[in-house]
């Protein structure tokens, strides 16, 4: 045989291999969200602030803006909810916030979904949407949009179609981070 020709073992055989720990259940629960879950929230949204261009805030949010955000969406008694697994981490969060403060505007709100990478892909972000549109149509808001960036947000475009938004419009280069130009696809969604 020759020496290229030579294929080591790679893997023990079946019956000397260590078993695969079985992966823990993803399981979580769904509630409104409180104060202490702020410093938890801010670090989920800071981390796509400094990674990526799904948010066009260049800089990372402090707990006081957070807080204040808190108390504007309470104040407005719109949804603001967390997943948290079974341990008590928050996993992810979703909130409706006002689209503009003029007044005729007041039925019409803007969602926000973020999870922490590690929760991603597993069906959270699904039912956290789920979840805010039922909350939302609950409290009385007539119509929910989405505000996408047109680049790195593929996965949120589709799962906002999946639940029955529609694309309304799109702006080009009204963004710019990370040295490049981005816009944006605005998405709606009738909650009648
Ligand atoms: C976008 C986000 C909320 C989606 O949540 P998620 O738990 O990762 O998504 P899910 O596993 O629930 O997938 C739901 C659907 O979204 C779509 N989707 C999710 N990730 C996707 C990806 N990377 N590419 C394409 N489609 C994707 C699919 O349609 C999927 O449906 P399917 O499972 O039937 O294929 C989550 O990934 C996230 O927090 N991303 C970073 C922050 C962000 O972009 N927030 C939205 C700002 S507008």
């Amino acid at each position: 045989m020759l020496e290229e020709e030579y294929q080591p073992r790679r893997q023990l055989p079946a019956h000397l291999r260590k078993k695969a720990e079985p992966e823990a259940p993803f399981t979580y629960s769904i509630r409104d969200a409180t104060e202490a879950d702020l410093p938890d929230v801010r670090e989920i949204y800071n981390y796509y602030v400094v990674n990526s261009v799904v948010t066009f805030d260049e800089d990372q949010m402090t707990l006081k803006e957070w807080r204040n955000k808190f108390a504007l969406i309470k104040k407005l008694k719109m949804p603001f909810i967390v997943a948290v697994s079974p341990n008590g981490t928050v996993l992810g969060y979703g909130l409706v916030a006002q689209w503009k403060p003029k007044a005729a505007f007041r039925f019409t709100v803007e969602n926000s979904i973020y999870l922490r990478p590690s929760a991603t892909g597993k069906g959270l972000g699904r039912v956290l949407l789920g979840d805010l549109i039922e909350r939302t149509r609950a409290a009385g808001f007539k119509e929910m949009l989405a505000v996408v960036a047109d680049k790195g947000a593929e996965g949120s475009i589709k799962l906002h179609e999946s639940f029955g938004f529609k694309e309304i419009g799109r702006m080009g280069r009204v963004g710019f981070k990370f040295e490049r130009w981005l816009g944006t696809v605005l998405l709606q969604k009738s909650l009648k």
